[in-house]
């Protein structure tokens, strides 16, 4: 049984190297996971952090750590956020003995949802199914050299939104989050904010594909750089607001589009292409397989009061 107290700064040496530890199998078990990381800047997060971060000591040797930034969602509720690197260890019990103390301080503070991003692995992901965390989304990568050229069915064409194109953009929106509110997702989305997507299909970095069927828009996607994060290799774009009109799915819509996208990327200096779903959306999660998408990490997520039984 571990022993479970509050970090010191002549503990973060310790943290920073069991953060290390964890990427480096990670990518090695992964290509997808980058392994790069600063260590000075994590140790210098750490020393500065302004919400608690717990450890689990064997003795005098760590064999954990747990903390979470708090951030509030668009739709006013606060979730706690644990990032691959806010957390180790070696077994459920030591997570559970760290989870106990800081989801005790979080429920503290009034903070109910506690959402986990990890590397999709079993001995990473099923702790926290133990601990009653469910599976809700998942990230995968691509290499955008896998793809070859985009094979459109005919009398489909991409072209290039432009900024008369938010009103169908939210239309597309509007279709996927109805998608996800129906079964067997059964989604609450979050309140959709119409300011972000406007900022987003403004950025000159955004690449807003919109494909016509004679001249009908009938599906869309958003493509930007992958903001730098720790893992995600370098030159990476995110693909998202991936969306076919029902009547047009099946013919290999979605495959040309991301195709033509992924050709443009890789022209523009990208290489990989980076991707999330939610996993109860069982034909995106086929499609993405069947794309050629390896999965990298799993977001999971606990709602106190409303889930505990
Ligand atoms: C997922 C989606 C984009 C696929 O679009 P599409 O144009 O029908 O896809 P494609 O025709 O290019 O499919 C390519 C392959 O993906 C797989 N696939 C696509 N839809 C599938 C489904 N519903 N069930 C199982 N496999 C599926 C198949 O392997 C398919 O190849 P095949 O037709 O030779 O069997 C579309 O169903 C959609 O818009 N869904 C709602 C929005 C959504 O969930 N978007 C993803 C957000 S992450």
């Amino acid at each position: 049984m571990s022993a479970i107290r509050l970090l010191v700064s002549s503990d973060v040496d310790d943290v920073v190297e069991a953060v290390a530890r964890d990427q480096h199998r990670a990518s090695e078990l992964n290509h997808f996971i980058d392994t790069a990381l600063d260590r000075e800047e994590l140790s210098d997060s750490y020393r500065r952090r302004q919400t608690p971060t717990w450890i689990a000591l064997d003795g005098t040797r760590l064999v954990g750590h747990l903390t979470a930034t708090t951030l509030q969602r668009p739709s006013g509720r606060v979730s706690a956020w644990i990032s691959p690197d806010a957390t180790s260890f070696d077994d459920v019990a030591t997570l559970g003995a760290l989870y106990a103390f800081a989801g005790a301080r979080w429920l503290a503070d009034g903070v109910k949802d506690h959402e986990v991003w990890t590397y999709d692995r079993p001995d990473t992901r099923d702790p926290w199914l133990e601990l009653g965390f469910a599976q809700r989304f998942r990230r995968g990568c691509l290499e955008l050299a896998s793809r070859g050229e985009p094979n459109w069915p005919p009398g489909y064409r991409l072209r290039h939104g432009t900024r008369d194109d938010l009103d169908l953009a939210l239309h597309f929106n509007d279709l996927l989050d109805h998608e996800d509110a129906a079964g067997p997702s059964f989604a609450r989305p979050e309140p959709f904010d119409r300011d972000g997507l406007d900022e987003t299909l403004d950025d000159p970095d955004t690449v807003h594909a919109v494909v016509e069927h004679r001249g009908v828009p009938v599906a869309q996607a958003i493509v930007f750089p992958l903001l730098p994060v720790r893992g995600a290799h370098e030159r990476t774009v995110h693909l998202s607001a991936v969306v076919v009109e029902p009547a047009h799915r099946g013919r290999g819509v979605a495959t040309a589009m991301l195709d033509d996208l992924a050709d443009e990327a890789r022209r523009r200096g990208f290489q990989y292409a980076d991707v999330t779903w939610r996993t109860a959306n069982l034909a995106a999660a086929a499609f993405w397989r069947a794309y050629g998408v390896t999965a990298t990490y799993v977001r999971l997520q606990r709602r106190l009061g409303e889930d505990a039984t």
